[in-house]
């Protein structure tokens, strides 16, 4: 039987910045746990995503620099790439989108919804900067939400409510650069026909509602409901892929046009026959992974692009998330409120401790708060308090009594007690993987931790030191060849979340072979299979715990704001 192929993406992150934990737990360590999950199922996955070059918050950010953006966005994309890495992202390819091939894509695509009618021309009234001489984009003019007041909007979106604007709605608008206010001023642009596609996008969004989080849903009918219009494509700007000079001189493509392409771009750089395998196969399945602002650009802009170009697979689910909060306040760099991820670079803080912690913030439905207090109370009572213990006590009584190896492997003598943890190691582990698949990550991390708990209690009530004291060693033996099946079922669960302290238990620990992430392993979870004359290795504890002193001097070094100048140099 063929394996099922799934292609899982993070949302391309814009270059104008180093990523803060909102990003990451919005779109990269989701995307993450689910790849790591769909390939230990055994799943043919691949997980593509890279660094969204053009557009104007990077062609913003170099002007504010006196850069050119290529150069600014050489320096920011290894520093975004470095950063995933340090995180332990594990992209099958981190690229972007400056790459050539990739303005070949954009090209390419362009040309095919255009031949099939979806491309319109017409001329548009755009914001003019009289004193800086230049139309300005989007992101070159800030002004106030029409829909809910936020005074830093910009011009084709609100980040605060996120809605997304048509060009001319912004109340109070003024020129980021020199805060002159801007005059309106005509431009020949292209447009896709969104009008034209909604009533095939609707259907398709009907047939995912089932599927998506609901507030994805929701959103997404938002749109369709408000009406769809022809949409601009293309900008007045030269950072960016050029349309080509017979649809229009002297213009690139809109950002979120040439953006979502990347997926396609990163995908194809892995290989052609790979490219055809995951967007042409109809039984390939697309997972996307994006924070609340990008919902409305993956439910129905870029489907639209993919049903106006034909012959492409449609995300099967596209996973956003709510925004992250900052000790009950918004991210902010300026203000200083926030934990950077520039800072993960030197800093000594264990990264799985970090993956533990974030996983149960994913802000899935609704908005989350990271809180210091908070990493700590999770860290020290649930992954060291329940999951740590649970291989520490259990190891190190096989250590210390039986000098690592047990020779025991005959499950005779089970008791109701023996059966029940039987019975979980039988049927937890597929539970759990249904949930990872289902992109619920905070229930999944319960129900480890949970797991962990039946190990304890079970160490509890068999209670194998008073057995040992009483010259029951068989019995002894038999509770503690449970509770390290389970130990060895855990690590497997656990590592799509904790992959390199998994991995570490695994082999210089439980000393067995192999890696984590090798496919298909998950279902070994639910085996109990250890051989009987196996022996483990001196056990160490895994993770250390947080005291105040810990919890100042990570909280002092992640939240110190860095300036683009000082990134750049
Ligand atoms: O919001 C952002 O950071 C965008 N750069 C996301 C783009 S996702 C995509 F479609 F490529
Ligand atoms: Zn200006």
């Amino acid at each position: 039987m063929l394996k099922q192929k799934i292609l899982v993406t993070a949302a391309l992150p814009y270059i104008n910045n180093v990523p803060h934990m909102g990003h990451i737990v919005g779109s990269h360590l989701p995307a993450d746990i689910f790849y790591r999950y769909c390939r230990a199922k055994g799943y043919d996955a691949i997980f593509v995503g890279g660094s969204d070059e053009h557009g104007t918050p990077s062609a913003v950010a170099a002007k504010e620099l006196g850069l050119h953006p290529q150069q600014l966005v050489d320096k920011l994309h290894n520093i975004h790439k470095k950063v995933y890495e340090r995180l332990n992202i594990d992209y099958t390819n981190y690229s972007r989108t400056s790459n050539l091939s990739h303005h070949k894509t954009v090209q390419d695509f362009f040309n095919v919804i255009n031949e099939n009618g979806y491309v319109s021309k017409g001329s548009m009234r755009m914001y003019f900067c009289e004193n800086d001489n230049m139309f300005l984009p989007d992101r070159f003019v800030v002004g106030t939400c029409p829909k809910c007041g936020y005074e830093s909007a910009n011009a084709d979106q609100c980040e605060s409510c996120a809605s997304v604007l048509a060009p001319d709605e912004l109340v109070d608008p003024h020129c980021k650069s020199c805060e002159a206010t801007p005059i309106m001023k005509e431009s020949e642009h292209l447009y896709i026909r969104l009008d034209r596609l909604a009533e095939s996008l609707d259907k398709w969004i009907e047939g995912n509602k089932g599927t998506w989080r609901s507030q994805v849903y929701g959103e997404a009918k938002k749109w369709i409901r408000e009406g769809l219009r022809e949409r601009s494509i293309t900008r007045d700007l030269e950072w960016g892929v050029k349309v080509p000079s017979e649809a229009l001189e002297n213009k690139v493509f809109y950002v979120w046009f040439d953006a979502p392409i990347g997926y396609m771009t990163f995908t194809r750089e892995i290989g052609e026959d790979v490219f055809d395998e995951y967007w042409r196969d109809p039984e390939s399945k697309i997972f996307h992974f994006l924070g609340k602002d990008n919902i409305p650009f993956h439910t129905v802009f870029w489907p639209g692009m993919l049903i106006a170009h034909g012959g492409f697979n449609l995300p099967l689910n596209v996973v956003g998330s709510n925004y992250l909060n900052f000790e009950g306040q918004k991210f902010s760099k300026s203000k200083g409120v926030g934990v950077f991820c520039y800072n993960l670079l030197d800093s000594d803080i264990d990264i799985d401790v970090l993956r533990s912690y974030l996983t149960t913030v994913i802000p899935e439905t609704k908005e989350s708060d990271f809180k210091w207090g908070e990493f700590r109370t999770i860290t020290n009572n649930e992954l060291i308090g329940k999951l740590g213990n649970l291989f520490n006590r259990t190891l190190n009584m096989i250590w210390k009594n039986f000098g690592g190896q047990l020779n025991y492997s005959t499950l005779s003598d089970l008791n109701g007690i023996d059966n029940h943890l039987i019975e979980a190691i039988k049927t937890e582990p597929l539970s759990i993987g249904d949930l990872f698949f289902g992109v619920e990550f905070r229930e999944a991390y319960r129900r480890i931790m949970q797991y962990a708990s039946e190990g304890n209690v079970y160490l509890h009530k068999t209670a194998p030191w008073n057995l040992i004291k009483e010259g029951r060693e068989e019995e002894a033996k038999k509770s503690l060849y449970l509770a390290l099946s389970l130990c060895r079922s855990l690590a497997i669960v656990s590592s799509p979340i904790l992959p390199e302290s998994m991995q570490r238990l695994w082999t210089d620990q439980l000393n067995l072979r192999g890696s984590l992430s090798t496919p298909g392993i998950w279902d070994e979870a639910t085996q109990i299979s250890i051989p009987s004359d196996h022996t483990i290795n001196k056990p160490e504890p895994l993770y250390a715990r947080i005291d105040d002193k810990r919890l100042e001097e990570l909280e002092k070094h992640l939240s110190k704001p860095h300036s683009l100048e000082e990134l750049v140099k």
